[in-house]
C-alpha cells in the first residue's frame, strides 16, 4: 500500500523513446522522487557480468542476487539520483554496450524480476515525496494502483537516432545500424518474454513521441496531472 497523500506516476514504454528524460523532468517539476527501474536491471546485469554468472543456472542467479545491493543516492552536484551497486557508483558503467546487450536476457529471469519488483515497491513505499517511476511493467505490475499511468512509444528509427546522439554526448560512438539492432532486439525480447512483458496498462495514457519535442512530452504529462 502506498502512504496516503503520496502521488505515484508510472511511465512505461519502449527503449529510447524518451521515458527517462521525461520522467526525470516531470519529477523535478513536481518535486517528486525519480526512480529509474531500468537502471536497476542494468545494475543487476553488470553484477552478472562481473561474476561471470551462467544465466541458465538459476541457482547461481539466485545466489548472486543475495549478494547484490542496489541503492540510489542523491548527487547534489548534478541534482540527480544515481545508482550504486554494492556501495559503488555504477551510473556510467550500466550504460555501456556490453550491459545494454545483455540486459533483456537478465531482466527476463523470474528471480531477477521478483527481487527488483520487491525493491522498486519498497523504494516507492518508503519515499517521503511523490514518486515518478519509469520502466516496462510499472503500470501493470510494480505500481498497478498508480495515480497516473503513461505509455510512451516512438518510431524505431527516431528512437535509434536519439539514442545514438545521447551516446555520442557521452563520447560513445556506435553506428546507427548497431543502435537500431540493439533497440529492436530489446523491444522484441522485452515484449515477448514470459514474465511481465512490456505492455500498456489498460488505464494508461498513450503518448507517441516521434514528432514531439522534449518540452511537449513533459507538458503533456504535467497537463494530464493538473487536469485530474
Ligand atoms: O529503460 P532501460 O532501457 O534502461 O531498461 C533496460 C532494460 O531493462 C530493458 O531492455 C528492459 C529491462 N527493464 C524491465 O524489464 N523492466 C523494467 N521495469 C525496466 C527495464
Amino acid at each position: 500500500m502506498k502512504p496516503k497523500e503520496q502521488i505515484t506516476i508510472a511511465i512505461d514504454g519502449h527503449s529510447a523513446c524518451g521515458k527517462s528524460t521525461t520522467a526525470k523532468a516531470v519529477a523535478k517539476k513536481m518535486g517528486f522522487t525519480y526512480i529509474d527501474s531500468g537502471a536497476m536491471y542494468r545494475a543487476v546485469t553488470l553484477q552478472m557480468i562481473r561474476n561471470q554468472i551462467d544465466l541458465n543456472n538459476l541457482s547461481d542467479v539466485e545466489d548472486i542476487l543475495q549478494q547484490t545491493d542496489i541503492t540510489f543516492r542523491y548527487n547534489s552536484v548534478n541534482q540527480e539520483n544515481e545508482i550504486y551497486l554494492n556501495g559503488i557508483n555504477v551510473e556510467n558503467e550500466i550504460r555501456s554496450t556490453y550491459v545494454a546487450n545483455l540486459v533483456s536476457d537478465v531482466s527476463a529471469l523470474l528471480p531477477v524480476r521478483k527481487a527488483m519488483v520487491r525493491l522498486q515497491q519498497k523504494i516507492a513505499r518508503t519515499s517521503e515525496k511523490g514518486v515518478v517511476m519509469d520502466g516496462r511493467d510499472i503500470g501493470t505490475v510494480v505500481l498497478p494502483d498508480a495515480d497516473f499511468k503513461f505509455f510512451m512509444t516512438a518510431d524505431a528509427k527516431v528512437r535509434a537516432a536519439r539514442r545514438q546522439k545521447e551516446l555520442e554526448e557521452k563520447g560513445v560512438y556506435i553506428s546507427i545500424e548497431d543502435v537500431l539492432k540493439n533497440l529492436s532486439d530489446r523491444d522484441k525480447k522485452d515484449s515477448s518474454r514470459k514474465e511481465s512483458p512490456l505492455r500498456k496498462a489498460d488505464d494508461a495514457i498513450n503518448i507517441d513521441t516521434s514528432n514531439l519535442t522534449f518540452e511537449d512530452q513533459v507538458n503533456i504529462i504535467i497537463k494530464a496531472i493538473a487536469e485530474k
